[in-house]
């Protein structure tokens, strides 16, 4: 039987059941997300684990995209903490963009169903999480992951597309 890696199968997942996720799967969630790569080691995240009502609730609220955080088990947002970069470093939102996928990824090999859903750099939702959970200006909401047991099976999608690729065998000529 072939076996397609986490990183093939995964898939947003937006609907959850009620089941409990525990806090050893988020934690395994969260120590997925750490060891992402990142630009000269600085590792800029930060996380809240938002397991309460009100909280997910706020989230829900904070983008009109963002509902579902309702009914997941938990929300994991992915902070990024400006003074953990060094001064004008531009490379913190690809640091916590792979911090992100390494979640989904994770949340995938462990049965959970997890939706990235985009924060940063809209102003209006950054703020309203920096107020619900009384956040510093120093650190950044870039991505919030609702994570539950997923209500209905993800399907594979194959999307592979060869044309998209340019090999580059011979000299630096790719047309
Ligand atoms: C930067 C970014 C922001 C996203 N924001 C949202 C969002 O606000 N709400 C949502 O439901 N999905 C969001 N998504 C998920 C995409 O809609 C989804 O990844 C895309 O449709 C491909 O589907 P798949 O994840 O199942 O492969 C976001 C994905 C990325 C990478």
């Amino acid at each position: 039987m072939e076996i397609i890696s986490s990183v093939m199968r995964r898939r947003s997942c937006r609907e959850y059941t009620q089941a409990a996720v525990t806090d050893e799967q988020l934690r395994q969630l969260v120590a997925a997300g750490m060891q992402a790569p990142s630009a000269r080691n600085e590792r800029p995240w930060e996380f809240l684990v938002v397991c309460s009502e009100a909280g997910k609730q706020s989230l829900a609220q904070a983008s009109p995209y963002a509902k579902m955080c309702r009914n997941a088990a938990a929300v994991i947002v992915v902070l990024a903490n400006m003074e953990r970069i060094a001064a004008n470093s531009p490379w913190w939102v690809q640091d916590v963009s792979a911090c992100t996928e390494n979640i989904l990824i994770r949340a995938t090999e462990l049965g959970l169903g997890a939706v990235w859903l985009g924060m940063y750099p809209r102003q209006d939702r950054m703020q309203a999480i920096r107020e619900a959970f009384s956040l510093p200006e120093r650190c950044v909401p870039f991505a919030a992951i609702p994570v539950g047991y997923p209500a209905k099976e993800a399907q594979y999608e194959d999307r592979f597309d060869e044309t998209r690729i340019r090999w580059v065998r011979e000299g630096k000529a790719t047309v």
